[in-house]
C-alpha cells in the first residue's frame, strides 16, 4: 500500500475536452456500461463526465443528496438494487422502522429488517433517513391502549431504543410524522398522543430525541404542507417558529410532496420551503411522488427540483419509491422509473433540472458513430463499489472496463468531499489538484487491457466524520 499526502502532490491536468469526453461517455454506455452496472449488482457511481449522468452524482455536485425509499423485501431484486445503487445517494426505510415494525410488543425491540436496510446504505456510502419514531399510524395495538403515564414512558422508551440503535447511522430522523390535520382548521390531529398527553408531547418528543442521538438531524415531517396559503402550512410554521424561538431542538421540516390532482404542485411551494428554511432550519423532500405520465408530470418533478436547489437550506430530495409498480399508489403511476425501471420523462426532467445529463441513458443501444477514441472505438468506464468501512475510514476500490476495443491506458478522477482526505492507495499511479479533494488516477503496470477486460484500483478516505461516497468522474482512455 503506497502512502501518499495529497496535498502535498502537484497535480497534473492531463483533463480531456468536455466534448470527447461526452462521446467517450455515450459510447461507453451504448456498448456496455449497462450491462456491467446491471450485473455486478454492487455499483455505488456509474462514471460520469462534467455533466453527472446520475440523479445522486447531479444532486450531489449541487451539494444535495437524491434519495429513495426502499423496501426490504425487494433487496433481493438485481435489477432494483442495480437501479437503488446506480442512482441514489440516500435511503429512507418505506416501512421497515416505523413503530408497528420495531417494537410490535412493549418493549421487545426487531431490528433486523430495518437493520438489512441500513446495512445496505452504508455498504454503498449512502446516507440513511430515520422514518419515522412518532406517528399516530402503523402504531401497535398495544400503544394504542397505554393511558397517560405510561404512554408518555413508552414513547420516550421507543424514541430512546430506536435513536440508540442506529446511533450514527442516521442523517436525519422523522421524530413526528404527520402530527396536523388536514383542512382549514389548522389544529393537532387527533391522535392517542394528543388526547393523552397533550399539546406539549411533540417537544417532548424532540427534547428526548436529541438526548438520545445528539448528532442526527431531528425534522418534523407532514403532507399537505406544500401551499404556503394552506392552514396546516401555517400550523405547522407556527409550531416550528414557537420551538426554534423557544430553543426546542428542531433541524429540518421535511415536505413528503405527494402529489395528484387534487393537490397539485402549488406555485408557491419555494416560498414554502424558503419561508422555513428562514426560521433557521433545514428543509428535505422527504416523499416525493407525483401522479401522471408524460411531460407534464416531468414538468412538475422538474418545477420541484428547481424549488429545492433554489433554497440553499434544502438539504436533497428523497422520492417514495423506485419503480411504478412499487408505489404505495402504483396506479398512479407517480415515480421516475416504469415497470421495467426503463426511465421515465420525469426522471430525464429531474436530472436536467440537477445539472446532469441523459448520456448513458437508455437510448436502446448500437453505436453513436461517434468519436475521437484512437479510431478503434475503444473507451473505458469506470464503477465504484466500497469494500470496507472502519470506525474512522472506509475502503474504495473502483474497476476500470475496456469497452469497444483494447486500450494501452486510462484515467479516472475521484473527488471526495473536505474534510474527507484520501490517505492511501493501491494499484494505480494517483496525481492531485491543488485542494487535495481531487485524485486522478492513472494505470501503474496496469494500463493494457482487452476489449471487455478489467482492471481495478483502491483508495482509503479517511471520513473526518463525512461518510459520503466519493465521485468518480468518466473513464478516459489514454
Ligand atoms: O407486509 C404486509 C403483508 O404481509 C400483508 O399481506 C399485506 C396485506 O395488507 O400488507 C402488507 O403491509 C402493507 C405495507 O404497506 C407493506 O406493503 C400494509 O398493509 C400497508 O398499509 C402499508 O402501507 C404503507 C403506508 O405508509 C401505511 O400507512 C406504504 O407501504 C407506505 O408507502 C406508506 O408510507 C407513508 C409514509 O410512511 C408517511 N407518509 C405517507 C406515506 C404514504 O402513505
Amino acid at each position: 500500500m503506497n502512502s501518499h499526502a495529497p496535498a502535498e502532490r502537484a497535480g497534473r491536468s492531463g483533463r480531456p475536452t468536455r466534448s470527447r469526453v461526452l462521446r467517450q461517455l455515450r459510447r461507453a454506455a451504448v456498448l456496455g456500461a449497462a450491462a456491467v452496472l446491471a450485473s455486478t449488482g454492487l455499483v455505488a457511481t456509474a462514471s460520469t463526465a462534467e455533466a453527472a449522468s446520475t440523479l445522486g452524482a447531479a444532486a450531489a455536485e449541487k451539494g444535495r443528496y437524491f434519495g429513495a425509499a426502499v423496501a426490504a423485501n425487494h433487496l433481493g431484486e438485481s435489477t432494483y438494487v442495480s437501479t437503488l445503487n446506480r442512482e441514489f445517494t440516500s435511503v429512507t426505510a418505506e416501512n421497515e422502522m416505523k413503530w408497528d415494525a420495531l417494537e410490535p410488543n412493549r418493549n421487545s425491540f426487531q431490528f433486523a429488517t430495518a437493520d438489512r436496510i441500513a446495512s445496505h446504505a452504508r455498504g454503498q456510502g449512502m446516507k440513511l433517513r430515520g422514518h419515522t419514531l412518532v406517528w399516530h399510524s402503523q402504531l401497535p395495538g398495544w400503544v394504542q391502549n397505554l393511558q397517560t403515564n405510561d404512554l408518555r414512558s413508552a414513547m420516550n422508551n421507543h424514541i430512546n431504543q430506536v435513536m440508540a440503535h442506529y446511533r450514527g447511522q442516521i442523517d436525519s430522523w422523522d421524530v413526528v410524522n404527520e402530527a396536523f390535520e388536514d383542512g382549514s382548521s389548522g389544529a393537532r390531529r387527533n391522535s392517542v398522543f394528543q388526547q393523552r398527553l397533550g399539546n406539549g408531547w411533540i417537544e417532548e418528543a424532540f427534547r428526548t430525541a436529541r438526548q438520545a442521538d445528539p448528532n442526527a438531524k431531528l425534522c418534523y415531517n407532514d403532507y399537505n404542507t406544500d401551499n404556503w396559503s394552506h392552514a396546516k402550512t401555517q400550523a405547522v410554521y407556527a409550531m416550528v417558529r414557537d420551538f426554534t424561538s423557544r430553543g426546542v431542538p428542531i433541524d429540518c421540516v421535511g415536505f413528503q410532496a405527494h402529489f395528484n390532482s387534487g393537490n397539485p404542485v402549488p406555485s408557491n411551494y419555494h416560498t414554502t420551503l424558503q419561508n422555513f428554511a428562514d426560521l433557521g432550519v433545514d428543509v428535505q423532500i422527504t416523499e416525493l411522488d407525483i401522479a401522471g405520465s408524460g411531460q407534464q408530470q416531468a414538468e412538475q418533478y422538474r418545477g420541484i427540483t428547481q424549488a429545492c436547489l433554489a433554497v440553499s437550506r434544502c438539504n436533497g430530495i428523497t422520492v417514495w419509491g423506485i419503480p411504478d409498480h412499487y408505489s404505495w399508489r402504483s396506479g398512479d403511476t407517480p415515480l421516475l422509473f416504469d415497470r421495467n425501471y426503463n426511465k421515465k420523462a420525469a426522471y430525464t426532467a429531474v436530472l436536467e433540472a440537477l445539472g446532469g445529463s441523459n448520456s448513458g441513458g437508455d437510448d436502446g443501444g448500437g453505436d453513436d458513430g461517434g468519436g475521437d477514441d484512437g479510431g478503434n472505438g475503444a473507451t473505458c468506464t469506470a464503477t465504484y463499489t466500497q469494500t470496507d468501512r472502519w470506525g474512522d475510514r472506509f475502503n474504495g476500490q473502483v474497476t476500470v472496463t475496456a469497452t469497444g476495443g483494447p486500450i494501452s491506458g486510462w484515467s479516472v478522477p475521484v473527488t471526495v468531499a473536505s474534510p474527507q482526505r484520501i490517505s492511501s492507495t493501491w494499484n494505480g499511479s494517483p496525481t492531485w489538484d491543488g485542494s487535495g479533494n481531487v485524485m486522478t488516477m492513472r494505470p501503474n503496470g496496469n494500463g493494457t487491457l482487452s476489449a471487455g477486460s478489467s482492471t481495478s484500483f483502491g483508495f482509503t478516505v479517511m471520513a473526518n466524520g463525512n461518510w459520503s461516497q466519493p465521485r468518480i468522474g468518466a473513464c478516459s482512455v489514454s
